[in-house]
Formats: C-alpha cells, sequence, structure tokens
C-alpha cells in the first residue's frame, strides 16, 4: 500500500520518561495525571508529538523496559482510562503520540514467560529461546546472555538483563502476538512507535558462538540484522500501513548503510532509525570507554547521516534520551551552562531531519553525581560498575559512573526551586540533582534568553522554514576542532548554522561564498535580537560557546 503523506517530517517530538516527568497525584513517582497537567507546557515548546517511554505494567527490572503486559499501563502511572484522557487531550492539543514497542524481549514475569519455563510441550514454549547448551554470547546488562532455568532445566537466552528473556521472533505466533499488540494500541488511536533494539530481533540460525575475546560486540554480529529481519519488518509494517502510522525504530550500533534498508525507499519499513554514531564523540559503545570530547567525532557522525541519507531517507536528530547522559556534561560545559546548552541545542536542531527533545534538555538538566554506587538504579550502570570499570580502583570507577550512568537522564524533572524541585510534594522516587534552584523551567520561562526559551526559538524557525525541513545540507570547515558550521539551502534560500564549540573567544571565518553578503542573522545565543546583517569579510570573533544562524537570499548576493 502507498504510504499518505510522510506527516512526520515537519515534526518535532518530545519524549517522556513518565517515572520523573511530573508527579500528580503525590505518591513521590512520575505519572500520567502529571502528564496530563503539563501538555499545554510540552506544547508551548513547539513540538508536535510525544513518545512515551514504556507505561506497561513491569518489575522495573529495567525500568519499563522488561514488559510483563503490553495491553494495560503500569498502576504507579495510572491506567488506561487515564492514559485515553492524555491521548485525547494530546490530539486536541495538536500533539501526536508514540508509544515504546519492545518486543525483543519480555519480563520474566510476562505470563508467556511463565507458562514457556513450564515445559517443552507448553503452548508457549517456543516463545523464547531455548537451548540445553549456552553458546558464548555476552549480555549487554548482565554477564553472559544464558540463564539456567531450574523449572524447564534448560537455559534462555537474554541479549539484555536475565529478567528480559528474548523472544522468538522466528516463532509465527510470536510475530501474530506482535501485530495484535500494536492493533491494541493503535485502535486505541496512537500514532506510531518508537520500535526498541529491532534490529537485534532476528537471530542466525543455529546461534553460532561469537568472537571470544571482543565482549558485547564480539556476539552481536550474530544478531545484529539477522537473516530474517526485513522479512518480519515488512509484516508489522503491514499493520502500520492499515493505520498510516509513523515507525521509528532503534538500532543500536547500526551502521548508515545498514539502517538504509529499512528506512530508505517508498517501501522502507520503518520511517526513521535512531542512529548511535554522533552519541560516540566522548566514548566507545556508548557507555564502557570514556574519553574527552572529540568535536570532529561528533561533525563528522552528523555529516555522514546527512550526506547518505539525503534524498534517500530521514534522520532522527537527537542529543539526548533516557539512555544517555546529559548533554551539557558530556559535549558542552557546565561552565558555559547557558551558552553551551543553546549551542548544542542549535548544532542539531536545524540538521535534515526530525528533532526529539528529551525531558529536561529543554532547560539544560545536568549529571547527577551519587556518592556510592548503592545509590545508583539502573542495571546497565551497575553491570558496567561491577564488569568493565572493574580493574579500577574504587574512586575511578565511581567517577565513570559520573560520566556514563543513564540514572543522569532519570532525575526528576526540575520543575521550579520549591520542596523536590516541584516535581512531587512527596519524596521522589529518586534523587533530585542538588542544582534545581538554579536550574529549572520557571526560571526559565522568566528569562528570555533561557535555554528553555532558545529551544523555543529554534523549533518554531525550523517549523516555519522549508529550507531548514527539506534543504540540502553542506558542512564547511570539516577538520576544524573549534567550529560547526553547516548550511542548509532550498531553491534560493540558505541558512548559515555556525556553533563554535570553544570556551574561549575564537576567530571564525565565514565560507568565501558567503562573505560579504546581507542576509539576516536570524538566531544567535548571545542576546543579539534578529536583525539584518552582513557577513563579515576577514571573520569575526565569536565568544565562549556562541552560535549564530544567518538567513541569506541569492538574489541579494551580487
Ligand atoms: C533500549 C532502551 O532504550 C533501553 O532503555 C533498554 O534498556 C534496552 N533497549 C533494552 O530494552
Amino acid at each position: 500500500m502507498k504510504r499518505k503523506e510522510d506527516w512526520y517530517k515537519h515534526m518535532a517530538f518530545y519524549q517522556i520518561w513518565v517515572r520523573s516527568f511530573y508527579d500528580g497525584n503525590s505518591d513521590g513517582i512520575g505519572d500520567l495525571y502529571g502528564v496530563y497537567e503539563k501538555l499545554e507546557y510540552v506544547k508551548s515548546l513547539g513540538v508536535d508529538g510525544i513518545w512515551f517511554s514504556p507505561l506497561y505494567p513491569s518489575p522495573n527490572a529495567d525500568y519499563g523496559y522488561d514488559i510483563s503486559d503490553y495491553r494495560d499501563i503500569h498502576p504507579d502511572y495510572g491506567d488506561l482510562d487515564q492514559f485515553k484522557k492524555v491521548l485525547e487531550k494530546a490530539h486536541s492539543l495538536g500533539l501526536k503520540v508514540i508509544m515504546d514497542l519492545v518486543v525483543n524481549h519480555t519480563s520474566d514475569e510476562h505470563p508467556w514467560f511463565k507458562e514457556s519455563r513450564k515445559g517443552k510441550d507448553n503452548p508457549y514454549s517456543d516463545y523464547y529461546i531455548w537451548r540445553d547448551r549456552p553458546n558464548n554470547w555476552d549480555s549487554l546488562f548482565e554477564g553472559k546472555a544464558w540463564e539456567y532455568d531450574e523449572e524447564r532445566g534448560q537455559y534462555y537466552l537474554h541479549l539484555f538483563a536475565k529478567k528480559q528473556p528474548d523472544l522468538n521472533m522466528d516463532n509465527p505466533k510470536v510475530r501474530e502476538e506482535v501485530k495484535g499488540i500494536m492493533r491494541f494500541w493503535l485502535d486505541m488511536g496512537v500514532d506510531g512507535f518508537r520500535e526498541d533494539v529491532i534490529n537485534f530481533i532476528s537471530k542466525k540460525e543455529g546461534l553460532p558462538d561469537g568472537i571470544p575475546f571482543l565482549p558485547v560486540i564480539g556476539s552481536m554480529m550474530n544478531y545484529k540484522d539477522g537473516p530474517h529481519i526485513h522479512e518480519y519488518m515488512r509484516e508489522f509494517r503491514e499493520v502500520c500501513n492499515e493505520y498510516d502510522c509513523f515507525q521509528i525504530g532503534e538500532g543500536p550500533m547500526t551502521t548508515v548503510d545498514s539502517a538504509l534498508e529499512y528506512v530508505a525507499g517508498e517501501d522502507r519499513t520503518l520511517d526513521m532509525m535512531i542512529s548511535f554514531d554522533h552519541m560516540m564523540a566522548d566514548c566507545l559503545y556508548t557507555e564502557y570507554i570514556h574519553r574527552p570530547f572529540d568535536l570532529k567525532k561528533y561533525k563528522k557522525a552528523l555529516t555522514r547521516w546527512q550526506e547518505k541519507l539525503a534524498g534517500r531517507a530521514w534522520n532522527v536528530l537527537y542529543l539526548e534520551n533516557h539512555d544517555h547522559p546529559r548533554i551539557i556534561s558530556r559535549y558542552g560545559s557546565p561552565f558555559f551552562h547557558r551558552e553551551s546548552g543553546t549551542c548544542l541545542a542549535a548544532s542539531y536542531i536545524f540538521l535534515q531531519g526530525t528533532p526529539f527533545i528529551y525531558q529536561g534538555q529543554e532547560i539544560g538538566m545536568t549529571n547527577i553525581r551519587l556518592g556510592s554506587i548503592e545509590n545508583y538504579i539502573d542495571v546497565s550502570t551497575k553491570n558496567n560498575f561491577n564488569r568493565y570499570h572493574i580493574k579500577d580502583d574504587l574512586k575511578k570507577r565511581l567517577a565513570r559512573i559520573h560520566v556514563s550512568s543513564r540514572d543522569s537522564a532519570r532525575t526528576p524533572v526540575q520543575w521550579n526551586s520549591g520542596k523536590y524541585a516541584g516535581f512531587s510534594k512527596v519524596k521522589p522516587w529518586f534523587f533530585v540533582n542538588k542544582n534545581y534552584k538554579r536550574i529549572n523551567v520557571a526560571a526559565q520561562e522568566k528569562e528570555p534568553d533561557s535555554i528553555l526559551n532558545f529551544y523555543r526559538k529554534c523549533l518554531e524557525l525550523r517549523k516555519n522554514s522549508k529550507t531548514l525541513i527539506y534543504g540540502d545540507y553542506r558542512e564547511y570547515y570539516a577538520s576544524s576542532r573549534e567550529i560547526y558550521m553547516y548550511e542548509r539551502k532550498l531553491n534560493d534560500i540558505s541558512y548559515l548554522i555556525v556553533c563554535s564549540f570553544m570556551p574561549i573567544p575564537v576567530k571564525v571565518r565565514f565560507p568565501r561564498n558567503y562573505e560579504g553578503r546581507e542576509g539576516e542573522l536570524v538566531l544567535g545565543n548571545y542576546r543579539e535580537g534578529r536583525h539584518k546583517a552582513t557577513i563579515p569579510e576577514g571573520g569575526l570573533s565569536f565568544k565562549p560557546y556562541e552560535c549564530r544562524v544567518y538567513r541569506v537570499r541569492k538574489s541579494l548576493n551580487p
């Protein structure tokens, strides 16, 4: 079936990780009552849709990504009626809603698994991947990828935590279940799905051993983009096509070429793929090995995706989500909080693709530093501490956790300077970052030049410009370690986006084809209003983390 207009291209999304968003019923946990109250705020950012991280019942071994019932709402967050109210209100405000679809694995407390472990002649026996002998695969979250189950007398596969057994997608009944789940939510009115680790769902036949001396990555070649992946994705796509819904996949370790096999062309099986390349400018494999931020790596990754997808597919643009530490603490500078937060925003929102903003990113929330590993909750943080950093002394191990933990993205949103940062009336389920008196929504609402208001300006500018949505991308000064400069161009309009990543003033030369051209400075992060401007010949001194967005018309160029 031919799909209708690609409505997601002009949109921007806001991601809600509900547990830490806003507590509407005063039990210390964020919930759908809180979301309902804050929908106007979300709308005020200038976004057009919401991606909800999992809202389903879950024992929370991996905070919602271990689902025990796909057709209900976690009682901590409300119930189906409350979800419907949120959905209806979101739609009335013009916000689309997409759900997280996590079908590589379930919780071990899902009824399917409880049945499956009972024995080989159970109707759910082949819903999971059982073996008498494990292969050598590593899990991403907890040691080896196989766990012995006493009840069944066999090992089951878990690519993530032990409490997240992998579904056997080769079983047609499992795929029918997935389609049923999709229909359930689509019939209720949701607009699409973000599909968790979707490139892992088809495992290589025979489950061969991985390369033994390469932890995790050595096993991945046996299940990333596996042999039947596109067949299965086509089946799911058919369901989506019935509803004109939107599908975005998460592709850990995906390369741009393998992503294109999902997202390019009319018969694509996904509309977009979440890539990780640009999130590895200060680390390897997102969490394990840390390095200082390397601007060239960041730019190279962005440019690679921009260029390879141009005219063929559409990018997901993001800098934060619930899996990554806060971006100012990584690629920016807490000493230039406002400046680097705004500069980072301009560095990605004007690229070609659909921008995503993660809760708290719009006010520049930063990483939390907890004094002991016991205070961290995330299963992968604990795994990294106990497995990958084990050789370091305790201080160093904790320091690594401070820079890499996913828990930094999961602290309660800082709404105001009141008790518990206005997140809840009672003690929240997790630590509030101590900087909430300084960094919070209420304070930034009042400050015209705040990060919050800068995000609003960026989204408004993008929304009203076909050039910024559809224009061609070109990077300038790719080898600079100080500046990220790129152009978006459509017909006779060009935008030049210039971002300094330096904490000191730096001289910037504009490209020859721009020098001396009259245009407009449409956005900047140093309190300069929108005004006519000639692009200076001979360059300009940029202040720390200064960014500028110029708009020029070809016809003005003599
Ligand atoms: C990716 C999700 O974003 C992450 O939070 C989760 O832990 C893993 N997939 C496993 O579901």
